[in-house]
């Protein structure tokens, strides 16, 4: 997926991902994955509430989003108003606890999250095809030596549905992550709760949850 298809998704407002509020599934497994944490990461956050979710839980919330469609109606929606910073590869904007580096995630470097250890990722590995997903875990490995990581995933039969979002299979996060410990907390078919997608003919949509843990 080229940067432009995002870009343009966010002006035309083509945004169904997008939830009204906190993901169920973070407000469940938090205290289980993020406990002691002081700092979380949302990579390709888009505009979501899950940013406000974190930053209520005390942590300092780093996210990241290539469009400044996004990130402008986040902070607005929230009433925020950011401080802006601009370096070579990424406008920063700050508000509270919160910050969003606006650029692309593959340009993101090291010591941006020195004091964090917590990743969430709802939308952000599915989003991508297959072949970026490879360089997605690759990338975080490296900017991560530690880490504690929440991710949501959808599965479904690719041959009846040309992602976004992509299916990603159990065994591919096994073997995405294997650096890691990985432990399958969720695993629910939601088809019936999600007529777009049965009406674009899917005959089954899991949605997964995973707690990731970097071995030591
Ligand atoms: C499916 S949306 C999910 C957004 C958010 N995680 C949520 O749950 O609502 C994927 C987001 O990733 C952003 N994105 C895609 N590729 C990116 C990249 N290389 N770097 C940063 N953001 C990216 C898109 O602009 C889009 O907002």
């Amino acid at each position: 997926m080229e940067p432009r298809f995002w870009i343009d998704k966010w002006k035309k407002q083509e945004t169904g991902f997008h939830l009204a509020s906190a993901h169920p599934l973070l407000r469940k497994y938090f205290p289980k994955v993020f406990a002691n944490q002081t700092s979380v990461f949302l990579p390709l956050c888009g505009k979501t509430q899950d940013l406000i979710f974190c930053s209520d839980q005390g942590l300092a919330v780093i996210g990241n989003e290539l469009s400044e469609v996004a990130i402008e109606q986040f902070f607005l929606a929230n009433q925020l108003a950011p401080k802006t910073e601009v370096s070579q590869n990424f406008i920063l904007r700050e508000a509270n606890n919160i910050a969003i580096y606006q650029g692309d995630f593959f340009e993101l470097e090291k010591r941006t999250f020195e004091n964090t250890q917590a990743i969430y990722d709802r939308a952000a590995l599915v989003a991508l095809p297959v072949e970026m997903r490879k360089s997605y875990a690759e990338k975080m490995k490296q900017l991560f030596p530690q880490a504690t990581m929440l991710l949501i995933t959808l599965e479904y039969n690719q041959r009846e549905m040309s992602g976004p979002p992509f299916s990603v299979t159990q065994d591919e996060v096994n073997s995405l992550f294997d650096f890691a410990n990985i432990e399958l907390l969720y695993k629910q078919n939601i088809i019936d709760k999600e007529p777009k997608f049965k009406a674009r003919g899917l005959s089954f949509f899991n949605e997964c949850a995973y707690h990731i843990q970097w071995k030591q």
